[in-house]
């Protein structure tokens, strides 16, 4: 997890290696509502389709974001979601073209009030 860690500049960070995509988003999604019960998880509709499912499996509340015809989450959706003050995690699709990817980070790491969960 260092060395991941260090290849972004993170001197700070918590995680670990699992077996799969699915696995990773059923144990960020459990980490989500056990640090906020009762919160929504909100995620692009780009997002891979594992995330709502096991947000229902878990019994957390899942809003879907639209997104443009490049892939990219609707920021201003996304800000009226976060406004509403019962969103616990945004789980946004780090993917692809990359000038895209650094911007959307960038707004994303602004959305005051909500934890970034990242997945490829
Ligand atoms: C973001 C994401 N989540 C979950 C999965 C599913 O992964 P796995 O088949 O390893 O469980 C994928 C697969 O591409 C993925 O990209």
């Amino acid at each position: 997890m260092a060395h991941i860690a260090g290849m972004f500049g993170w001197t700070e960070f918590l995680g670990h290696l699992t077996s799969g995509g699915t696995q990773a988003n059923l144990e960020a999604l459990w980490v989500a509502g056990q640090l906020a019960p009762g919160r929504r998880i909100v995620g692009s509709e780009q997002a891979h389709y594992t995330h709502q499912r096991i947000s229902s499996v878990l019994k957390l509340e899942y809003t879907s974001i639209a997104a443009d015809r490049r892939g990219r989450m609707d920021m201003e959706a996304l800000e009226s979601e976060l406004r509403k003050g019962d969103v616990s995690t945004v789980v946004s699709r780090w993917a692809p073209p990359p000038s895209a990817r650094w911007t959307r980070s960038t707004r994303l790491s602004r959305c005051a009030g909500a934890t970034a969960s990242a997945s490829t």
